[in-house]
């Protein structure tokens, strides 16, 4: 198993990349459709699917020029079987399947937070399990324990809305585009500390998982209270942000505590929020843990954590038949062991 392609359609962003166990992440392209669903402030599944059929050919072809190896050199494709858009990853699981049976070699469906969550390892001197993984993308926001490659136990995670839908909708109430959490971070940067107060949800209460729908509420009050005016949005904005980010780092420590594991991973499209990020630092510096991150690009949707993990299935012995199938809702703790 030496070259893998990694497709990943599983919501707006169309991607490809090639991995090779010795020689790490080849290439990897990403074409977003951000421009496509802006106008209508979210993504509109449909425009979804037919960018994907459209972009994808050439963005495998894309990599393949880039590191230089033909198609027929490819050992294994991993494609994202769900959790997404079921229009969206029947594009990739149709692509990703077909090739992979033209070139007479196995496939493997993938699940996409296991993705999200083994991203780190194509960083340098990648973290070793056991581990604790903060995965917080615009689907899910989650804290798992990580024994082992495939063995994962979900300690907490949201029971309404994620992290970044909560920044997603944040945006949208304070005027700014979609997508939101890129948007909402910069506005924060020029809001002024402590102007406004909004709740860090449960972290008063034992245990892990997280609700946000409270604080768009408290947001939506926020913003209905205020002058309406740039300032106070960007006090609600940088106000917001602070009451997420204590969330996150609360239950991450506490589950840190709870597992005694010293090895925090952080992954998923708000891992890329660089106050998450500076404040997670600062913490693992003060309690002597290590936190490990992908580099920005790969914390958001991308296809080479999709062909690592590929990798990783392929290698364990996952196969997919011809009978493949999608999996729009699937949760991390469905996801089946490797046997060792
Ligand atoms: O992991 P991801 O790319 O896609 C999903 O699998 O959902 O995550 C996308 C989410 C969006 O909600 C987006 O607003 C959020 O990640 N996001 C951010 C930042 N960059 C992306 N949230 C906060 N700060 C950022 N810098
Ligand atoms: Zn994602």
């Amino acid at each position: 198993m030496n070259l893998i392609l990694g497709i990943e359609t599983s919501c707006d962003e169309t991607a490809a990349a090639l991995y090779c166990p010795r020689d790490g992440l080849l290439a990897h392209a990403v074409f977003s459709q951000v421009a496509e669903h802006a106008p209508y402030g979210g993504v509109v599944p449909e425009l979804a699917s037919r960018d994907h059929v459209r972009k994808l050919t050439p963005l495998v072809r894309r990599v393949a020029a880039e590191s230089g190896v033909a198609l027929s050199d490819l050992d294994g494709v991993g494609w994202t079987r769900g959790p997404g858009l079921p229009g969206a990853l029947m594009v990739g699981a149709a692509f990703g399947r077909t090739l992979a049976w033209g070139l007479g070699i196995p496939s493997v469906g993938v699940h996409h937070m296991e993705a999200h969550l083994l991203a780190p390892m194509l960083e340098p001197d990648p973290p070793e399990p056991p581990f604790v993984a903060l995965l917080v993308s615009g689907g899910h926001t989650m804290l798992v324990q990580v024994a082992a490659f495939g063995r994962y136990r979900v300690l907490g995670e949201s029971v309404d809305d994620a992290a970044g839908e909560a920044f997603d909708k944040t945006a949208r109430l304070l005027g700014l585009d979609y997508p939101g959490g890129p948007a909402v971070a910069r506005l924060a940067a020029e809001g002024r500390p402590s102007a406004v107060t909004l709740p860090r949800p449960m972290t008063t209460k034992p245990g892990l998982d997280f609700s946000f729908s409270g604080l768009k509420t408290a947001v939506l009050h926020a913003v209905q209270e205020s002058d309406g005016g740039p300032g106070s949005r960007a006090d609600i904005a940088h106000e917001f942000q602070e009451a997420v980010v204590d969330t996150l780092v609360i239950k991450s420590r506490r589950a840190l505590d709870r597992t005694g594991c010293r090895r925090l991973i952080v992954a998923g499209g708000v891992g890329a929020n660089a106050r998450l990020r500076e404040r997670l630092t600062e913490e693992a510096a003060e309690r002597g843990f290590t936190v490990h991150y992908p580099r920005l690009e790969l914390c958001t949707d991308n296809a080479a954590m999709v062909a690592y993990t590929g990798y990783r299935r392929l290698a364990a012995g996952f196969r997919d038949d011809m009978d493949f199938s999608v999996r729009p809702r699937w949760q991390l703790s469905e996801l089946a062991p490797p046997v060792v």
